[in-house]
């Protein structure tokens, strides 16, 4: 049997270096794995957990996916679909709320980081239920899609950590239903840092920030400009290190490494002749423009095809209902609930 592969990306802000890195192109590598059988969700709901303008919001769905596309994840091979179009994921995640403490959410890091900067925002920075909540949704698009693993980004573990212990509390309680889900984190750049700040993560949400992230969209002149203009260190040593000092270097070299696809060894070799920092980044803006360029040409020629956009959500969504729709119904029975005759 195939092993069943689920993975998400939210719809707010245009996807960053880190989340191509960390998820999106290993996505793309996993379909051509005859083992696997892979799902790529939209979440748009999870995007509704802080504020969104309706608009845009609808626009950045389009634009995800036609980003899906443009990245080279194939509808023919994957299955590609928008997560407010199918009512499983919405509906299981109420149903998973019903066995999940709410202590075991306040524990989740990225609710206590998002709630407190929400909280510094004043009236303005209401935190929502939804925020809470966000993680048992994402245990509802895992769970009720049978999967058994989960390629994400570092910050994501705590929360496929959580989908495995909700998994494991429903099976307790109901009986053998869902599978425990394992969390994929990538050996290289499953954490790749601001490069203004290389002692934080690169986030969208700081991504309209001067020089924080490379977007995949920019322009070739636009990413090697935040590239030239990172910020390393006061020395002239091209090594992978954890030293906190040498951060800014050190995630240059591991977005290199991960593009060229080589070993730390080589990737230090490849620049054990350079002078100096401004060669390291040349080089490096260089590979990152290699990659995103064909990207950003294909995706300004996908992303005008509003018709067939629509046809690759419709059949995504039809193949996700027929896989979570039978789960559904399923843990409904299990929970006492009356199936409609
Ligand atoms: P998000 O931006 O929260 O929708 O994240 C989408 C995917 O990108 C998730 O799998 C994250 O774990 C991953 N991701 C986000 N930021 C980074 C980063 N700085 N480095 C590596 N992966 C990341
Ligand atoms: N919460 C994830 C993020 O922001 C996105 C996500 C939603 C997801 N549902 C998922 C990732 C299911 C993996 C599996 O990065």
């Amino acid at each position: 049997m195939k092993r069943r592969v689920f993975s998400g990306i939210q719809p707010s802000e245009v996807i960053h270096i880190g989340n191509y890195i960390g998820a999106v192109k290993r996505w793309v590598a996993l379909q051509d794995d005859p083992a696997k059988d892979n799902i790529y969700c939209v979440v748009d709901l999870h995007a509704l957990t802080v504020k969104q303008d309706p608009e845009v919001l609808r626009e950045r769905t389009l634009e995800l996916l036609a980003l899906f596309l443009a990245v080279g994840l194939d509808p023919a091979k994957s299955t590609l679909f928008v997560q407010s179009h199918v009512s499983a994921n919405a509906e299981g995640a109420w149903l998973l709320n019903c066995v999940t403490p709410e202590s075991w959410l306040k524990k989740m890091t990225q609710y206590k980081d998002k709630s407190a900067k929400q909280a510094e925002r004043g009236r303005e920075g209401t935190v929502l239920t939804g925020l809470l909540d966000y993680p048992v949704l994402m245990a509802a698009d895992i769970l009720f899609y049978d999967t058994h693993e989960v390629p994400v980004g570092e910050d994501q573990k705590q929360h496929v950590e959580l989908a495995r212990n909700i998994a494991e509390r429903f099976n307790y309680h109901y009986g053998e239903t869902f599978i425990v889900p394992e969390p994929v984190i990538a050996k290289a750049g499953a954490r790749i840092m601001g490069l203004d700040d290389p002692t934080v993560k690169m986030s969208k949400s700081m991504a309209h920030v001067q020089g924080h992230a490379i977007r995949l969209l920019d322009e070739p002149k636009q990413i090697e400009r935040a590239i030239m203009r990172s910020k390393t260190d006061s020395g002239s040593e091209i090594r992978f290190s954890a030293d906190p000092a040498k951060a800014g270097v050190n995630n240059l070299l591991t977005i290199y490494q991960v593009l060229t696809g080589k070993t730390r060894d080589e990737v230090e070799q490849d620049f054990a002749s350079a002078r100096g920092y401004g060669d390291l980044k040349k080089r490096v803006a260089e590979v990152v423009i290699a990659e995103a360029e064909p990207v950003r040409k294909r995706f300004a020629e996908i992303a005008t095809d509003r018709g067939e956009l629509e046809r690759i959500m419709r059949i995504g969504a039809d193949k996700a209902r027929a896989i979570s729709e039978p789960r559904l119904a399923d843990v409904k029975r299990k929970m006492g609930l009356l199936l409609p005759m």
